[in-house]
């Protein structure tokens, strides 16, 4: 099993690309369902989820694959199948959203409840109410929901919580249904935004994305399109942070620094300097970080994705910081591995308090979940000594070649599966 080993101390200077952005080429590849004819892919992310959404519109019979390195073709004219399988929806929890797009093509779909990252409990409750909304019978029982429906039919769904995955997967089913949809406290993100640019591409009429009410008009077809996807906001901010903890320059390219509004506003209020262009970001810092409090939200407030990386800077800024995490109250699993490398981290329920520490020390630790796996990686590169980090297929889930761009940045990260004595100089 490959092991990241970080040697801290390195500045990281220079200019890194951002890869496509995960969590929308995810819910694109799901609406990809609805379309007959070929959708072509642009800019999708290497990354261990995109693999496992290929294998799993594959296996639902719809011809699916890479054309090159970035580039993902689907023709989904024939879906044979109308079952997910177990192994592929457990993984990720993104994979639950082919349910929709199935019951729109062919009349009924059976999905196992998803899994994904350990994080918290992850209902489907929104995505189930909104297809019962739309008209769809559902039953759910021995872990698998089935729904099935002649023709979805419009109609106002209300979330309780504006959901990202909810929203593009009811705003995604709704695209073939007969009549007028509305989803209210509908989710904010990029991505939700994104996904609809994608749809209308096809042929859907979809207003009001990225505010909160969101109206479908259906329509009778949908057909293949061409997509560039968008950057990926998490990515960028996983690399400014990490620039930040080194006290480095690094300026990130194609990505969309709006997008990243909430994480960049925290780097300046922790004191490091974030410039801003159109589709780049320079992130600069000097001395040890300011603490900082955060509170995670949903879009356009403070990520929860974001929050896990952001500690370990926090664990080494001069002062106090508290950390309330309003989305998923598992999200906290890396502390104790921080802790393992000299963080002071009192963490009770949604709450963690960090007291910074001038230094952390490197250690083996283990990557619980996605962006548990980032934080440990920007931990140890201001870490002194050596971190050794297991779960890398945790990381290899949502970043591609993580280790390889921190290296070509000046970070002493090397992944391998041999002792890195032998393997690699670090440093
Ligand atoms: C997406 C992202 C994930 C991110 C999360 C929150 C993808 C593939 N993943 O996940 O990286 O961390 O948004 O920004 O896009 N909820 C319910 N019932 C539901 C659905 C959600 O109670 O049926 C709750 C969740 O438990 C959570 C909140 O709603 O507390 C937000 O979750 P949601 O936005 O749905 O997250 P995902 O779309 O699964």
């Amino acid at each position: 099993m490959d092991k990241f080993y970080v040697l801290g101390g390195n500045r990281l200077e220079g200019e890194v690309r951002i890869n496509g952005s995960k969590n929308g080429t995810l819910a694109i590849m799901a609406g990809a369902l609805l379309a007959k004819g070929t959708t072509i892919l642009e800019n999708v992310p290497r990354i261990g989820d995109v693999d496992t959404m290929v294998e799993m519109l594959q296996q639902l019979g719809v011809r699916a694959r890479y054309t090159d390195e970035h580039t993902v073709e689907i023709e989904a004219t024939d879906i044979e199948t109308n079952e997910a399988p177990y192994d592929l929806v457990k993984k990720m929890r993104a994979s639950f959203c082919v349910t929709g797009p199935l019951v729109a093509r062919r009349g009924y779909a059976k999905v196992p409840m998803p899994g994904g990252c350990d994080i918290g409990a992850r209902p489907v409750d929104f995505h189930v109410k909104g297809l019962q909304m739309l008209g769809a019978k559902v039953i759910m029982e021995h872990g698998y929901v089935e729904a099935e429906a002649d023709h979805l039919k419009g109609a106002v769904v209300y979330l309780d919580l504006p959901s990202a995955g909810a929203t593009q997967h009811i705003m995604t089913a709704a695209c073939l249904a007969i009549g007028i949809t509305h989803i209210e406290n509908g989710a904010l993100e990029p991505e939700v935004v994104e996904l609809a640019e994608f749809l209308v591409a096809m042929g859907a009429k979809i207003r009001g994305a990225g505010t909160s009410t969101i109206e479908i008009e259906g329509v009778k077809e949908l057909r293949g399109t061409t997509y560039r996807m968008i950057p990926d906001r998490m990515e960028a901010g996983t690399f400014a942070i990490a620039a930040a903890i080194t006290g480095g320059d690094v300026t990130i390219r194609d990505a969309i620094p709006e997008h990243c509004s909430a994480v960049f506003q925290k780097l300046l209020d922790a004191g490091v300097k974030v410039d801003a262009g159109p589709n780049w970001a320079r992130i600069r810092a000097q001395d040890r970080p300011g603490a900082t409090d955060i509170k995670t939200m949903p879009h356009p407030g403070f990520p929860t994705d974001m929050q896990q990386p952001f500690a370990s800077l926090l664990a080494v800024a001069n002062g106090t910081s508290v950390i309330t995490e309003n989305i998923y109250e598992r999200r906290f699993k890396y502390v104790s591995e921080l802790l393992r490398m000299g963080a002071d981290v009192i963490q009770e329920g949604r709450t963690a308090i960090i007291k910074g520490v001038p230094k952390l020390t490197g250690a083996e630790v283990n990557a619980t979940d996605l962006r548990a796996g980032a934080a440990l990686v920007i931990a140890g590169l201001a870490a002194e000594g050596r971190t050794e980090i297991s779960g890398v297929d945790h990381i290899d889930r949502g970043y591609e070649n993580m280790a390889d761009k921190l290296a070509s940045l000046g970070g002493a990260v090397v992944r391998s599966s041999v002792a890195p004595e032998a393997a690699v100089k670090l440093a």
